[in-house]
């Protein structure tokens, strides 16, 4: 069997790495895939050296531009890559627009996709992720779901139940899997952190970062608290922030930081004193590490994060922001995790594939 494996964004790789691992375990023949959407040194390169993934066998290059330019850019490439192959099934991970590329590229050349981290849904289409989510839900073959709410999501759409395996969240494998690693970073001396005296907060998403006076609000009600608070920024953040004259205003308090590898983002996660992220994954990691998370959006797909106030949505509303951060002493204690959320998830997906050859028919 031939499997081709797409990625292309930050959060992409450290899905596919245990999966990866797995495949070639198995001695199964696999081709990877990098899309070049995210190309910056410490978006991509880096990750790949934290995690011990090889260098991707083709690099397609296609970089930053519109929703349409860059899946289109994609579509196009991946088709000459898949008719070269010519694998028997497509694997893709995640929501990014990497991952629609790759399914719909695959799908109309009739190879078969495989999904993991299917059945997310956020009910919010003013996402491109979740526009994402679904168009892939729907035409892959090999249906991978995370938690019982995606598998019950998916049902509800109408997918055959026969595809669908609930195989737990592989983005928690490889967490596990790197956490031992990742205490020889020395990110916390770098930055002059001593454990637990800092929170963390990443923000990037477009719904955020494209008006600036709502994250200008953010920063301006985090310089007023007594954290201190340490920002990896995302390219597109620095950018607004650049335009809008802000960078050189941040408070004191706050220590805007180029974006973290891996292994140090995880140090610095493992040691924080509370998370606030607009990010999907890190919801997840939170909670994997009874870190309390504080998310910056009116909604999350990753409903189970929810559960015992282990995560709290606050949208980007000053005060419900005010309010999180004044209820954390109450809400550091150890979470309940939910189930398959494990090392062996990468074990089901490669099971799943191997013993279900007749869901490679469309
Ligand atoms: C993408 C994903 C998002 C994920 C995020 C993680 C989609 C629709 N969104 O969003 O779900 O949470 O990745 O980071 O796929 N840029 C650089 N260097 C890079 C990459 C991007 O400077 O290496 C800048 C460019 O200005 C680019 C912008 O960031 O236009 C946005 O990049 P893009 O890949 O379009 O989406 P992300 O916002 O990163």
């Amino acid at each position: 069997m031939k499997i081709l494996s797409i990625v292309g964004a930050r959060p992409n790789f450290m899905k596919i790495k245990p999966i990866y691992e797995e495949f070639k375990k198995r001695k199964i023949d696999q081709v990877l895939v990098h899309t070049g959407q995210h190309y910056d040194e410490n978006m991509s390169r880096i990750f790949f050296e934290d995690l011990g993934l090889p260098i991707p066998d083709l690099f397609l290059g296609v970089g930053s531009g519109t929703h349409g330019i860059q899946t289109g850019a994609m579509m196009s490439k991946i088709e000459e890559v898949l008719s070269e192959e010519k694998p028997d099934l497509t694997v893709v991970v995640g929501d990014v627009n990497s991952t629609l590329a790759g399914a719909i590229s695959s799908i109309k050349m009739q190879i078969p996709v495989a999904h993991v981290e299917s059945g997310y849904r956020s009910f919010d289409m003013k996402m491109p992720e979740e526009i994402n989510r679904i168009l892939v839900d729907r035409i892959s073959q090999f249906l991978f779901a995370p938690t019982e709410d995606s598998v019950k999501n998916l049902i509800s759409e109408g997918i055959d139940k026969k595809r669908i395996f609930l195989v737990g969240n592989v983005m928690v494998e490889t967490l596990l899997s790197h956490l031992e690693k990742s205490k020889k970073s020395n990110i916390l001396s770098q930055l002059s952190l001593e454990s637990k005296a800092y929170g963390l907060m990443t923000i990037h998403r477009a719904e955020n970062t494209s008006e600036s006076e709502k994250i200008i609000k953010i920063f301006e009600l985090l310089k007023k608290s007594d954290h201190n608070i340490i920002v990896p920024i995302h390219p597109r953040t620095k950018k607004t922030l650049e335009e809008k004259g802000y960078f050189e205003k941040i408070g004191p308090n706050i220590k805007i930081i180029e974006p973290l590898g891996y292994l140090d983002f995880l140090q610095l996660m493992l040691n924080s004193s509370f998370i606030m992220t607009d990010s999907g994954g890190i919801q997840e990691e939170a909670l994997m590490l009874d870190i309390p998370c504080i998310t910056l959006r009116n909604n999350t797909e990753r409903i189970v994060t929810l559960k015992n106030g282990a995560n709290i949505l606050v949208g980007t509303d000053t005060l419900k922001i005010a309010q999180a951060i004044k209820g954390l002493p109450n809400r550091r204690k150890k979470y309940p995790k939910p189930p398959l959320w494990d090392d062996k998830v990468s074990v089901r997906i490669a099971d799943a594939i191997v013993e279900n050859q007749d869901l490679f028919t469309l």
